[in-house]
């Protein structure tokens, strides 16, 4: 896949506080995968070229060549993008690094998180329903969720919308939580969170193998090309670039501090 695209905005929809933005990027509605995340700039000659906003992809239509972001305008990074009228050109940096990779043998897949790499699950859920059984938990505050209606009916969701850190209480606090029986996990989260579902993970499962639970992990990406270093996240391998190595990780590779 090509790593740079050239995409016009299409449609703005605002859900509550939240705000969808499709925009045509056929080469890249094309190959995109969930996970993946873009590296987004205005085209404009004039304005700083090496501004680049980090966004994780919602969704791709392969189809009507377009791809989805949700805004969360309290993001002072990304505001300007609901400025802009349909028909802006932009620049998109779409790193190849890993993205979700579901094996064959799994049928119920449980994903859950919070945060800017939320729209990263939301995009996998959209593309494996009717393939797996799928449970999408989301924690963050009210009016600044996915609203349910943007995924296929057989996803179940549960939501709680009183703040980040209560998504773990929210997969927790059933004796039937799918963190028990689910064959693969996705999670979205920010750095700070991934102590937290690690613990969370091996005290509720017997055992965790590698390929268990992978982890999209949020963070702007100053360089995008695995030049800066400015990304590097601690695993089992050494350290690794989220732009280049992820941003999907394996949570059994991270080394966190609890
Ligand atoms: S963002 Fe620069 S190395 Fe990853």
């Amino acid at each position: 896949m090509h790593l740079y695209h050239t995409a016009t905005i299409h449609t703005y929809r605002q859900f509550e506080q939240l705000i969808w933005l499709s925009v045509k990027a056929a080469s890249l509605a094309r190959h995109a995968q969930p996970g993946q995340v873009a590296l987004v700039r205005h085209s404009q000659p004039g304005l700083d070229p090496l501004l680049w906003t980090t966004l994780f992809l919602a969704g791709a239509d392969p189809a009507t060549g377009t791809v989805e972001f949700l805004i969360d305008p309290r993001d002072p990074a990304v505001i300007w993008l609901s400025d802009l009228s349909p028909g802006t050109a932009l620049d998109l940096c779409v790193p190849g690094g890993k993205h979700f990779s579901l094996k064959p043998t799994t049928q119920t897949l449980l994903l859950a998180g919070t945060g800017a790499a939320l729209p990263a699950l939301l995009f996998l859920a959209r593309q494996q329903a009717g393939r797996q059984n799928i449970a999408l938990f989301m924690a963050g505050d009210t009016g600044f969720l996915p609203p349910p209606f943007l995924l296929p009916p057989t996803v179940e969701i549960q939501i709680s919308q009183a703040g980040e850190a209560t998504l773990f209480d929210l997969l927790t606090s059933s004796p039937q939580s799918p963190l028990r029986w689910a064959d693969q996990i996705g999670l979205a989260l920010p750095p700070t969170m991934l102590a937290l579902a690690a613990n969370v993970i091996r005290s509720t499962r017997l055992r965790w193998q590698p390929g268990l639970a992978q982890v999209v992990v949020a963070g702007s990406l100053p360089c995008g090309i695995g030049v800066c270093r400015a990304c590097q996240i601690e695993t089992r391998h050494g350290w690794q670039r989220r732009c280049v190595e992820g941003p999907v990780f394996d949570l059994y590779d991270l080394r966190l501090s609890l």
